[in-house]
């Protein structure tokens, strides 16, 4: 059997000593005694007084801080970071044009330069002075003298540390003796348990656990599932008094939130020539056209909204909108190439096929569907094989795209203009494949064909 272990606090330790005390009743005891204290010799010395006493850092032979300096590094680090971090981000890694700012280092980097200069100073200055005075120290052992708590009121305290190089016992007891002080003591170690008290241990770890509960809430709530609404714990934030795209709003006369453009402008990077490839037809060729002019006054992104020059009769197979009238160009202005042709297709799969088909005959999945349920408010894809469509000059079929015709929308923010060309030759391709002779077909091809029964 084993003895048990002697517990720490049980045995008596002989108290530590951390050197010496002296006390006096005014500041000039106290700035003769400490200019002794530093003729001596000793550096590892301290002073605690009730108000800050002139020349004490001297009589004590503190020498000046070096925190100033290491506070002008700290602003000329920040100020570098400030530099080089506006220079690379702007000027080397994204370029990115401001006002038309140079790029890198400007004018405009003064005041995060300025900012981060100061950042740095402050925070080296604070950090630098806690750390450069020990800090924090939670406990002194002068705390443990009762005389010592005066030293805020009405007396002056002079110490002399026992881990200073030239300390011994003795002599500076001697020395702090020869100053005439009102009492001299001895600093002796603190002796109360240095352990945190188990009430406040409790007490912090009851306020850890309760921090910890809003985020088990979030979780809990983020994992599982609830058929109540849900909480709104930033109600304004939830519910904010803003205008989302296809709601209304009583700001404008007509309601919408959504803004048209305003007439007579364009957005910036929306500019295109007034040309054929942008069009669908030719301007130039306009007023060769009889009975056109109101054409341009009402034209707005390309289409004619509504003109004199439109018929007003519904077309047969199907169409039951009025075509607009235009010197549609008839000569595609892409390489009817492979590329394209591919390009055409894909976007014709994507945008066209849902109601159009994917051969063209206006029998796509959506159109079938609507057909199926027999809405009334369902214009039906016109077959793009219709007698009037195949006669369609390539520009019409553009300007269809590009503005809807009728009851199809338009699609010019979905496809780009070479896109809509793509989409116009794929559109000729399906109708020649349904239209072909035999002449279309390659000579060495020919006999691969079995003839119709
Ligand atoms: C949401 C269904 C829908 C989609 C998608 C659609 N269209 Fe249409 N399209 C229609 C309807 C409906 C009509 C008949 C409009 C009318 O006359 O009111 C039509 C008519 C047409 C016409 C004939 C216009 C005329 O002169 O009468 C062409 C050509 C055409 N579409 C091409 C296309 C192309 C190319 C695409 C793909 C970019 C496309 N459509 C996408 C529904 C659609």
């Amino acid at each position: 059997m084993s003895e048990p272990k002697p517990r720490k606090s049980s045995e008596p330790k002989a108290p530590r000593s951390f050197g010496w005390m002296a006390e006096f009743s005014d500041e000039h005891a106290l700035l003769d005694a400490a200019k002794k204290v530093r003729d001596s010799g000793y550096t590892r010395t301290d002073a605690f007084t009730p108000f800050p006493v002139h020349g004490i850092d001297e009589a004590l032979g503190i020498k000046p801080t070096i925190l100033p300096f290491i506070v002008l590094c700290a602003g000329l680090t920040g100020l570098c970071t400030a530099l080089l971090m506006q220079w690379w981000m702007n000027g080397v890694d994204y370029p990115y044009l401001i006002s038309g700012k140079p790029l890198g280092i400007s004018p405009a980097a003064i005041p995060v330069s300025f900012e981060l200069t100061i950042l740095f100073s402050a925070f080296t200055s604070v950090f630098g002075m806690i750390f450069l005075n020990g800090l924090p120290r939670f406990s002194n052992p002068v705390f443990t003298n009762p005389k010592f708590d005066r030293a805020t009121n009405d007396k002056f305290f002079l110490y002399v540390d026992a881990r200073d190089r030239y300390y011994n016992r003795e002599s500076v007891r001697e020395l702090l003796g020869a100053t005439h002080p009102e009492s001299l003591d001895e600093v002796i170690e603190d002796s109360t348990p240095a352990s945190i008290p188990k009430p406040i241990l409790l007490g912090a770890l009851l306020l850890v656990l309760a921090g910890l509960i809003p985020a088990m809430i979030v979780l809990n709530m983020r994992a599982g599932f609830s058929d109540l609404p849900r909480w709104h714990v930033w109600f304004d934030m939830d519910f904010q008094p803003k205008k989302k795209p296809q709601q209304t709003t009583t700001v404008f006369a007509d309601g919408r939130t959504m803004r048209p453009q305003v007439t007579g402008t364009v957005a910036r990077g929306q500019y295109t020539e007034q040309d054929p490839f942008y069009l669908g037809w030719d301007p130039s060729k306009l007023s060769a056209m009889e009975g056109s002019n109101p054409i341009l006054v009402s034209y707005q992104d390309g289409a004619p909204q509504s003109s004199p020059t439109q018929s007003s009769t519904p077309m047969a197979d199907g169409g039951s909108a009025p075509a607009p009238k235009l010197p549609f160009i008839t000569q595609l202005p892409i390489e009817a190439d492979e590329e394209h042709m591919k390009l055409g297709k894909a976007k014709y799969e994507i945008y066209c096929s849902a109601c159009h088909g994917y051969s063209g005959f206006g029998d796509g999945l959506v159109a079938t569907r609507a057909q199926a349920l027999q809405q009334d408010t369902w214009t039906a894809p016109t077959s793009l094989h219709a007698g009037r469509v195949q006669i369609q000059p390539v520009g019409q079929i553009f300007h269809t795209i590009t503005n809807g015709q009728g009851k199809m929308a338009p699609y010019a923010t979905a496809l780009t203009p070479k896109e809509r060309w793509a989409v116009v030759l794929y559109v000729k391709a399906l109708q020649r494949s349904r239209n072909a002779s035999i002449e279309d077909v390659p000579v060495e091809e020919r006999t691969k064909l079995t003839p119709a029964p």
